[in-house]
């Protein structure tokens, strides 16, 4: 009976005091506590929730501080290095920058320079007076008639729908004041995308939205159509995202309005999925051919793949299809598992997909060791927001990176995580114009295109203190990381950077022998049974 009474002692406190209360006079205060009193009764009789049953109102200031749990954390607890997915400095560098504010930062590093996660690019005596501050790479090989001059820094897919029209906008009007590209996401072609002209990657997921027919397959007559637009420079396709790969495209019924659903041409508010795999192709070799279709309908624009890499065949087995149909993708975007979304299952985010690094390792070798890195730009995406984030990709072998969450801060977003909810208090993720209102395209557009450019010459600046005018320059020897206390390594001894040709003239002698062996042109599914070969195989590195 105590142990009843202590746990239910906010109502019974309340019920004595409405009591004195009513005998005092005091009517208002009185009714005040019978509220009190009536939601504790309510709360001891309920069956839905435990801890109010047995804690009748207390229960529910454990709710409060659940709430505002992320708002103590972002705010007061957590420190300058360790929040995720973006610490707070990295969200900082990205607002003072897109905001034009200062970017420097005073009395030297606050990272522990001893510690695992530790890498450093090396620096020459004799720098480089005169770097490249916006240097482009050419996207396009010869199969493709109108090749494309892309930054090396662009905005990673998001749909409208995952963003908010005016953020959209924001991010277009940034890439077209910045010169960079702006990459639609799988959300189809919105008008937002075409206001002011910057230029677009159009992404086409397994849903094909704004290139479906009415079962939901590809369409080629709208594909030509929308691949038409001056502002699409490009076009891709969506094989995988890191964030959720494998399970296609999800955008919650909340979010799903009667604009959205008509742009891509599915029912409104109701969740909008995309299949987990493309109906246009089911082999390798049908890929191939599907990206060249691809190419020819947008009249010869280029037409690249995105994917997060997962089993290591796979993009062996889509090299051997390249070789096979002489038919060569213009670029690959290889994402990373530690990559962004506006909503996924959280096992998938958090374990399924391979981080950035080594997947653009592996498919830098792919197409290295196949001879065909000429042919074939390979971009990378995967929490990049600063001028190291892109130092380091490249020197690993990214010809330019893109970054989906780097932009969404530098128009406004907070890492509030609501992007799956449709209440983002920035309007970057939401579709109510209310919330909406507080994000104006040409202030955040300007803040996005500043983000960029500032972005690039901190870049520069690394590039510079290597002693090199263009990052293609860095390799990956220039890249130290520590691998212990008292022991770091250069990024060519820790993972295996193979030369040109060695998977065409002698694949065996690799540490990918067992992979390339098992990759098909005609079929994702492996070609020879993985386990006894990869038992019987000696000297198999840690690393595959
Ligand atoms: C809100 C949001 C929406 C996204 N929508 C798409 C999409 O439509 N298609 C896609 O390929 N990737 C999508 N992504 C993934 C990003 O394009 C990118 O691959 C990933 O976030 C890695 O970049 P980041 O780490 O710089 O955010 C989305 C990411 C976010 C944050």
């Amino acid at each position: 009976m105590f142990d009843l009474i202590q746990r239910a002692i906010i109502p019974i406190v309340a019920a004595v005091l409405a009591l004195a209360a009513l005998l005092a006079g005091w009517v208002w205060v009185a009714l005040l506590l019978l509220a009190v009193v009536a939601l504790g009764i309510y709360d001891f009789l309920q069956r839905d929730w435990t801890i109010t049953r047995n804690f009748p109102v207390a229960g529910r200031i454990r709710w409060l501080f659940y709430r505002l749990r992320p708002y103590l954390r972002a705010y007061i607890v957590e420190d300058d290095l360790h929040g995720t997915p973006y610490s707070f400095e990295a969200r900082n560098l990205v607002h003072a920058r897109a905001r034009g504010e200062t970017d420097t930062h005073p009395f030297g590093t606050e990272r522990d320079v001893d510690a695992e996660e530790y890498h450093w690019i090396g620096h020459s005596i004799a720098p480089e007076p005169d770097p490249d501050i916006s240097p482009r790479v050419i996207v396009g090989n010869d199969q493709c008639a109108r090749p494309y001059s892309a930054s090396v820094l662009n905005i990673s897919a998001m749909s409208f729908g995952a963003l908010s029209a005016n953020a959209v906008r924001a991010l277009n009007l940034g890439a077209k004041k910045g010169n960079f590209y702006h990459d639609t996401g799988e959300g189809g072609l919105s008008p937002y995308h075409l206001e002011h002209g910057g230029d677009l990657v159009w992404e086409l997921g397994s849903g094909y939205f704004g290139a479906r027919d009415k079962d939901g397959r590809f369409d080629a007559g709208k594909f030509r159509d929308n691949a038409a637009h001056d502002a699409v420079r490009m076009t891709e396709i969506k094989l995988s995202q890191g964030a959720k790969p494998g399970h296609g495209g999800l955008l919650p019924a909340a979010k799903v309005t009667e604009e959205i659903a008509r742009i891509r041409q599915v029912p409104a508010h109701q969740d909008c999925l995309s299949p987990r795999g493309h109906s246009a192709f089911s082999t390798p070799i049908q890929m191939m051919e599907f990206a060249a279709r691809m190419r020819d309908l947008s009249d010869g624009k280029p037409v690249g793949l995105k994917l997060c890499i997962g089993q290591p065949h796979e993009p062996f087995a889509m090299i051997k299809a390249m070789l096979e149909t002489g038919i060569y993708p213009d670029f690959i975007v290889v994402d990373g598992g530690e990559g962004g979304t506006g909503a996924a299952p959280l096992e998938l985010s958090d374990w399924v997909g391979m981080p950035l690094t080594e997947g653009l390792v592996l498919m830098r070798n792919a197409l290295v060791g196949a001879g065909i890195k000429d042919k074939v730009r390979l971009a990378a995406s995967g929490k990049v927001y600063s001028g190291m984030g892109l130092a380091e990709n490249i020197a690993l072998g990214a010809d330019w990176c893109n970054a989906a969450r780097a932009f969404m801060l530098s128009v406004g977003c907070i890492q509030a995580q609501r992007c799956h909810l449709g209440t983002c208090p920035t309007g970057v993720t939401s579709q109510d114009p209310g919330r909406q209102r507080g994000l104006i395209p040409e202030v955040q557009g300007e803040r996005a295109a500043r983000f960029h450019a500032k972005t690039l010459e901190a870049m520069a600046d690394i590039v510079a203190a290597a002693g090199f005018r263009h990052p293609q320059d860095l390799q990956p020897h220039h890249l130290m990381h520590r691998t212990g206390p008292e022991k770091a390594m250069p990024m060519d001894r820790i993972h295996t950077f193979l030369p040109e040709g060695i998977l065409r003239d002698a694949p065996d002698d690799t540490i990918y022998a067992d992979w390339w062996a098992a990759a098909r042109a005609d079929s994702f599914r492996p070609g020879i049974d993985l386990v006894p070969a990869r038992a019987a195989a000696k000297n198999i590195p840690a690393e595959m």
